[in-house]
């Protein structure tokens, strides 16, 4: 379930999780993942065929984001402490960045933080297993891990080379520092 921090206020009621952020142009929504996933996913790092499993056992959510959004194709991303080179990983989008594409995510397991500035407000949203996000193309994000370090999130895809980072100054869109 995910939660809001705002400069001055944390909002955790579901309802008005999802309300806030379809103000602010995202689409938020809880999915739960199946119990027969539970296992697997209850694991730190995932093996190539492991991942296919998963993916496998997620090809309903796919079918209806599929019809719903008209995503493409789908992929597992699984980051740990002992994924090597974790932390250039990181590097790459924990500053403020847009992408030409959607940024869409499926958190199945572990914890991570989305951080925005829309309409000149910044503010944290901390995502859990269960929280599926789609920032839209040319929105100021960045996302990092949190003190866990460690996620599993499916990332689906209308188009594959919206994925690099443009870099924007935080100065230019920021209105209340
Ligand atoms: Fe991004």
């Amino acid at each position: 379930m995910a939660t809001i921090v705002r400069k001055n206020e944390t909002i955790q009621d579901k309802d008005q999780v999802k309300a806030f952020l379809t103000q602010k142009g995202l689409v938020y929504e809880s999915y739960k993942t199946p119990e027969s996933l539970d296992l697997i996913l209850g694991q730190k790092g995932l093996s190539d065929a492991e991942k296919e499993e998963v993916l496998s056992g997620l090809e309903y959510r796919f079918d209806q984001l599929k019809k719903e959004h008209g995503y493409k194709a789908n992929d597992l991303v699984v980051l740990h402490d002992e994924v090597p080179g974790i932390n250039d990983m990181l590097a790459k989008f924990d500053k403020l960045h847009i992408h030409t594409d959607e940024e869409v995510r499926y958190i199945i397991d572990g914890s991570g933080i989305f951080g925005f500035i829309i309409d000149g407000e910044r503010f944290e949203v901390h995502v859990g297993k269960g929280d599926f996000i789609s920032i839209p193309a040319n929105t100021n994000h960045w996302f990092t891990l949190d003190k866990n370090l460690r996620i599993k999130a499916v990332r689906y895809f209308k188009d594959n080379s919206g994925w690099t980072p443009v870099y924007v100054d935080e100065s230019k869109v920021l209105i209340n520092a």
